[in-house]
């Protein structure tokens, strides 16, 4: 395990530390690398030997000698060239730190020392640039490796030290947000990551309850029957075919303030996406696991909401169910009634995201009346396709909402890109028997928003935001610190925007957001 605490002594000359050295392309005679070379005269020779020029994604360690039997390991790593816009800046650094860990990783380093310059490049405070540092780290540092035995599990423990030019207890609060940041995305990426017939939806439901006791959550679980009760016609239907019974999780962080309003998370849950009767094609069918990551953000976003303790409150819910082809399936024909009591007929029971995001949706704006409503769901492969791996697809009624949220994502690297919501597409959803279908019609192409389309008609008119992470809950390329497996999408650019929304909005709590 990477532990990660302030560093002491001297980040260069202790001969106990592997020092890690950041450097902007064309700029490498600035900041560390300069005390670097004065310390050191000949790294200048040695890098260039090794080519060395700051290039992101470059890495270039040099091994020194420090005293009798001691050698240091020096990691230089690129940083590219100094990008316009801060939050690419950012975004160059965590990868970075990304890769730095993996070479320490693979060195079996024992400590290593970074030092965080607060350069114009990046505008933040120091803590904050910190914690940034230190979600890069823990994130990087990320294996699902639980179901590999013997050899192939490799264990590392190491210490990372982090220098900075301001007092240590700024540090220290940088790393202990960053601690409590990663540990929420690692949870949610291992939730994401675990095989489907193991995390089913009653699995899931128990993971959470668990969690929720560590942290101090409400928690509340409930399965079909309840489910009946509350007319939840989608969420019934789509947990139909499968030999695991659906289960509705939901989650509340309670701020204990008279007055307090209340933010609602949505998370999609489907902890495997067999398509049902509309059965995926085998080749479209694996990763489908990854089918509940919207599920597993939400509920990992509460999970660090609940130790920062902001000043409002906060609920998740996440209906979990698996989407299978049993003899008692739901299929294309049928028509389900919601829990608003609006129905929908069934095209296509591949688009079952909807069907129990449409109950999860209307139950959280009828029993909370929420000031938002923010839900992440794998919804649509059609947003793989027009945004891939870097951006979630944003989709709103309510541009205050969304330009906020826009803000957050840069800061935190889950970056957002919003797709128009224009009347025009209203139509598309049109049924000939019911209120609505759930499969946009092909004429209208645009299946991520046809299909946000059909959302909106489940939260009334509480400013509501829908994030679209079929591109972006997995398998990133290039990527140093969310590579690997589940990203965790999401659960950074919720923390971030809760804990802004009681700091400097203020507006939560208030009034409802303009539409
Ligand atoms: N879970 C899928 C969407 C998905 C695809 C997520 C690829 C991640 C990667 C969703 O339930 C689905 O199958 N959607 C259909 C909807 C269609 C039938 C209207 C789709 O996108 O093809
Ligand atoms: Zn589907
Ligand atoms: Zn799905």
């Amino acid at each position: 395990m990477l532990k990660i605490r302030v560093g002491e002594g001297n980040f260069l000359k202790d001969k106990n530390l592997n020092p890690v050295v950041l450097c902007w392309k064309d700029r490498l005679k600035e900041s560390v690398f300069r005390e670097c070379v004065e310390s050191f005269p000949e790294m200048e020779l040695m890098l260039n030997a090794n080519k060395f020029k700051g290039d992101l994604d470059q890495i270039s360690v040099l091994t020194v000698p420090r005293g009798k039997d001691v050698v240091a390991q020096f990691i230089f790593a690129g940083l590219g060239p100094v990008n316009q816009q801060t939050h690419e800046n950012l975004e160059c650094l965590r990868r970075a730190v990304g890769w730095c860990v993996h070479k320490a990783k693979q060195l079996e380093l024992k400590n290593i020392a970074l030092k965080v310059i607060n350069g114009f490049e990046f505008d933040l405070p120091v803590d904050e640039l910190v914690s940034q540092v230190v979600v890069a780290a823990k994130m990087a540092e990320y294996d699902f490796d639980d179901y590999k035995t013997g050899k192939e599990k490799k264990s590392w423990d190491s210490d990372l030290c982090i220098f900075a030019d301001v007092d240590s207890v700024d540090i220290e609060r940088g790393i202990q947000k960053g601690l409590v940041i990663s540990e929420s995305v690692n949870w949610t990426r291992h939730l994401a990551d675990m095989p489907p017939n193991v995390a089913t939806p009653v699995y899931v439901a128990r993971k959470a309850q668990e969690m929720a006791r560590e942290v101090g959550l409400e928690v509340n679980v409930f399965g079909p029957e309840k489910a009946k009760e509350l007319n939840m016609g989608g969420f019934l239907a789509v947990q139909s075919g499968s030999e695991f019974d659906g289960q509705f999780i939901e989650l509340k962080y309670n701020c204990g303030l008279p007055g307090a309003r209340t933010v609602a998370f949505v998370g999609k849950g489907v902890t495997f996406d067999s398509g049902g009767v509309s059965l995926k094609p085998a080749n479209y069918m694996t990763g489908m696991k990854y089918d509940m990551s919207g599920a597993a953000a939400t509920m990992g976003a509460l999970k660090a909401i609940a130790q920062f303790k902001p000043k409002v409150n906060v609920v998740a819910v996440a209906p979990m169910v698996e989407n299978m082809p049993g003899g008692g399936s739901y299929r294309q024909d049928d028509i389900v009634t919601h829990y608003n009591g609006k129905t929908t007929e069934i095209e296509n029971t591949d688009a079952e995201g909807r069907l129990i995001l449409a109950d999860a949706l209307a139950y959280v704006n009828d029993r909370h009346k929420p000031v938002c409503i923010i839900d992440l769901a794998t919804l649509t492969g059609a947003c793989v396709v027009a945004l891939g791996h870097f951006f979630s697809g944003l989709m709103t009624n309510n541009q205050k909402l969304a330009d906020v949220l826009i803000e957050h994502g840069k800061r935190t690297g889950d970056w957002l890109w919003q797709l128009p919501m224009h009347p025009f597409y209203d139509k598309a959803i049109k049924s000939k028997v019911a209120d609505l279908s759930n499969c946009g019609s092909r004429n209208y192409g645009a299946g991520t928003i046809t299909a946000a389309k059909f959302l909106q008609h489940f939260v009334g008119d509480t400013p509501w935001a829908h994030i679209d992470i079929a591109g972006t809950e997995s398998s990133i390329p290039d990527s140093a610190y969310a590579a690997k497996l589940s990203s965790g999408v999401g659960v950074r650019l919720l923390v971030d925007f809760v804990l802004a929304c009681q700091e400097k909005l203020g507006f939560l709590q208030e009034e409802k957001l303009e539409s």
